[in-house]
Order: structure tokens, then C-alpha cells, then sequence
């Protein structure tokens, strides 16, 4: 499943196509990051950067240099080195990276520092996007003094740094054939874990036991890490948006909701399902929940080629303020209460983001000012919900503490769009007969 090697290839040509011939692009790989003492989080490479390459391991840097003769792919990377690689792991090396990864030159990535005032010389332009490593921000200001220093010899510094993001964000947003097949898989990888913590759902657990049976889940289906942080969170912890302790009882009674994605060669997926611990719905819990659903359905309905990018979210507002009039927990006239964003006491977030290499999916949202268009290929989540804070006073105690959030990832297709988080049910007749 994973895109093949060509394909990485293939995106810095037609980028180097792009480019001006007086501009370069340099794209530092991510860092590692400590999480105590002698142990680093798990290396994940930057998105950005394993776009363009490919390439997994960090200490690299990618230039490209239009026109440039000796080769317009350049990467340093780490030297291959016996001892390092018996403690640390394999490296390719710059005959790997020219080899195996079709880069034009390589060099070591301690040659940074000699090689780069020669690659920015008489360069005008310069990709890049400062403050994602401020270590290379400040190397780069040094190569470029450098050739300030060096003018009168000949030397030309660039005049100009220019957004590299927006120029590599703009080529992620709309997602290929191969990209959307491994999404697809991501869904329904992700969708069969939310299914098997429904199943496995008992009062007494512990909201981390869920989590650990869905990351089992996504392993023994080939995805080894999350796409994000695990949300499971029961009872009152639903309502807390970004809760990530997992450390509570799930209680006879409550609602769980678990909001978890694998992530599978560098693409993510990102569901939420939101569920009784015991099987069964109680009334409230069933009002809520099906309010919800319903804004999610006329949600996904909006998501469709020609589409404006804020079409979704208004579909869910509307529905979702329907619903909180219908229940009581708001009153007054519909479209005072949608102008004055009144439901945002019980829906403080927006309906959706893009989805793609990140969770949250670069691209822009504004095209001249208007909601971008939709187009196929784009993909997006679709996740409304509503939360009634546990200190609500200005509602009846029996809505208190009840959290809903239903999110999917939606594909947008030549005539519509297609849920690639689909394979796990979300109706209440679905769910408690899946948990009896
Ligand atoms: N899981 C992050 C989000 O839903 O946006
Ligand atoms: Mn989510
Ligand atoms: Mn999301």
C-alpha cells in the first residue's frame, strides 16, 4: 500500500518544474525531540519533508536547485557509520539516498555548512517557512550573511524568503488516487477499532483499556501509531474537548466518547464514536445523541464538488439548533440564536478540518476572500457535536455532563463524496445491537 518509491521522485520534478530559476527550496527534516533524559519521543518525520522524499530518518536537509547542473535534487543526510548504526540503526547513507531514493547528489549532512553560501549563491529567491526549527533558521541567516560578507568577491545573497508552506500545502490539499486508497485503508482500519471497543466495552474498565484494545486493533492491521493522542473519554470527561488522560472508570450509565485514528504510511484518519458503557442509551443520552446525528448527515449531504468550504458547517448549526430548541436546553427565535452563536455554550468548536498527512490537514480554507470550492480529491472530517457542561445551571440537571461528538472523513468525488470511516455504525439501533 505504501506510494511508491517513483512517486517522491516524480513530486520534486514537477515542483523543480515549478519553481523559477533563480529560486532554491530548502526543507529541513524534523527534529528529535527528548521525552526524558536518554529517551526520544518516537521519530516521526515531517510531513512536508517525507512528502517531497520518502525519506524516514531525521538529520536531513532537501534543496532543490532549478537549473542547477551538477543536480537540482540535493539531500544531506547521515553518513553511514558502522559503530552508530550497531546502537542506533540503519542510515542510508549518500550512495542510499542517490541510489535507492533517485536524489541527484547527496551529501554528508556535516557538509551543511560548506556546501550551502555556494548553493544560495546568486540564488534570488529562497523557500522556506522560519519557525518550525529555529537551530536551522539561524544556520540559514548565517549562510546567507556569508554571502553578504563575500559580495564584493562576486558573491550574490537572495534578496528574498519566500512562504514555502504555501507552495507545498496548496499541492497536499488535493489528494491522488494512490493517497486516497491508503486513506481509505486508514478508515477502515480505524473504523474496525471503534467496533471492537464497542464490543469489548464493559462497566469497571479503564478508559486507558479501550484505548489500548484500539491501538492493538490498528497494529494488528498494519498501522502502528496513532494519527493524534487518544481520546476516551467517559461521563463527564466527553465534555472536555481535548481530554487525553484516559484514567477514569468507565461507569454503568455513562456515555464513552473515543475519538482515535491510526495513522498508516503517513496518512491519517480521525473518528469519533460516542456510546453507552452498558450497551443502552438512556432517553437523554438518546435526544442528544440523535441531534447530533442528524447534523452530521445534513452535514456530510453539503460535502460535494462546486460546494463552498463553509456550506458543511452551516448545515450542522442549523440541525444542532434545531435539536437544542426541540430539547429545551435553548429557547428563543432560531435565527437570532444562529446569528448570536448562542449554541456555542453546547458546540464551541467548528464542524471540521482538512485531513490528509496531518490530522489536521494543511491547506487553505479562503480563496480572494471566499470559502475555498470544493473539488475531488479534497478530504475533510465532518464532526458536530454537543457538549452540556456538567455546571450548566441555566438547563435541567438530567442534560448535565452528557457529551456527543460523531465524526467521519469524507472524500470529496467527482459526484458527491464518499465516508471513508463508513464500516463503523452510529446509529443508536446500530450501536446497541452491535453492544448487546
Ligand atoms: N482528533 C482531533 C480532531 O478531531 O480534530
Ligand atoms: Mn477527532
Ligand atoms: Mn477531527
Amino acid at each position: 500500500m505504501k506510494l511508491d518509491r517513483n512517486i517522491y521522485v516524480q513530486r520534486r520534478k514537477a515542483l523543480l518544474e515549478s519553481l523559477d530559476k533563480g529560486s532554491i527550496l530548502v526543507l529541513p527534516a524534523a527534529t528529535e525531540k527528548v521525552r526524558n533524559r536518554d529517551c526520544e519521543y518516537a521519530y516521526r518525520q515531517d510531513s512536508d519533508f517525507w512528502y517531497l522524499t520518502g525519506f524516514g530518518e531525521p538529520e536531513a536537509v532537501l534543496v532543490l536547485a532549478p537549473g542547477r547542473e551538477e543536480g537540482e535534487s540535493i539531500l544531506f543526510c547521515r553518513k553511514r557509520d558502522r559503530d552508530m548504526e550497531i546502537w542506533h540503526g540503519r542510515r542510508a547513507g549518500q550512495e542510499g539516498a542517490v541510489k535507492e531514493y533517485g536524489f541527484d547528489q547527496a551529501f554528508t549532512i556535516n557538509e551543511l555548512d560548506e556546501q550551502m553560501p555556494g548553493l544560495l549563491d546568486k540564488r534570488t529567491t529562497v523557500y522556506h517557512t522560519p519557525n518550525a526549527d529555529k537551530a536551522f533558521d539561524q544556520k540559514l541567516w548565517g549562510w546567507i550573511d556569508t554571502l553578504r560578507m563575500k559580495e564584493r568577491r562576486g558573491s550574490v545573497p537572495p534578496e528574498q524568503v519566500l512562504d514555502r508552506d504555501k507552495l507545498l500545502h496548496t499541492l497536499r490539499l488535493i489528494k491522488t488516487p494512490a493517497e486516497q486508497a491508503i486513506m481509505r485503508e486508514a478508515g477502515e482500519i480505524s473504523a474496525r477499532a471503534h467496533t471492537r471497543a464497542m464490543k469489548e466495552c464493559k462497566p469497571g474498565a479503564m478508559e486507558y483499556q479501550l484505548e489500548a484494545a484500539i491501538h492493538h486493533e490498528f497494529a494488528m492491521s498494519g498501522a502502528r501509531y496513532p494519527a493524534y493522542t487518544t481520546i476516551v473519554g467517559s461521563g463527564e470527561n466527553a465534555c472536555i474537548l481535548h481530554y487525553t488522560e484516559n484514567e477514569s472508570e468507565l461507569k454503568d450509565g455513562d456515555l464513552v466518547l473515543i475519538d482515535a485514528g491510526c495513522e498508516l504510511d503517513y496518512y491519517a484518519a480521525d473518528i469519533t464514536r460516542t456510546f453507552p458503557v452498558n450497551g443502552k442509551f438512556t432517553e437523554e443520552q438518546k435526544a442528544i445523541y440523535n441531534v447530533v446525528l442528524d447534523a452530521q448527515l445534513a452535514s456530510i449531504a453539503e460535502i460535494a464538488p462546486g460546494k463552498p468550504l463553509d456550506a458543511f458547517h452551516k448545515a450542522a448549526v442549523d440541525k444542532l439548533v434545531d435539536g437544542l430548541l426541540e430539547l429545551g436546553l435553548l429557547s428563543g427565535k432560531k435565527e437570532k440564536l444562529i446569528e448570536e452563536e448562542a449554541y456555542r455554550a453546547f458546540y464551541m468548536h467548528g464542524t471540521g478540518h482538512w485531513i490528509g498527512m496531518d490530522v489536521h490537514d494543511v491547506g487553505h480554507h479562503k480563496e480572494d476572500g471566499e470559502p475555498v470550492t470544493l473539488q475531488p480529491g479534497m478530504t475533510l472530517t465532518v464532526e458536530p457535536g454537543i457538549y452540556v457542561s456538567p455546571d450548566n445551571m441555566d438547563v435541567e440537571e438530567r442534560w448535565r455532563g452528557i457529551g456527543v461528538r460523531i465524526e467521519d472523513d469524507i472524500l470529496v468525488t467527482e459526484t458527491g463524496n464518499e465516508v471513508l470511516t463508513k464500516d463503523v455504525v452510529k446509529t443508536v439501533e446500530d450501536i446497541e445491537a452491535l453492544m448487546a
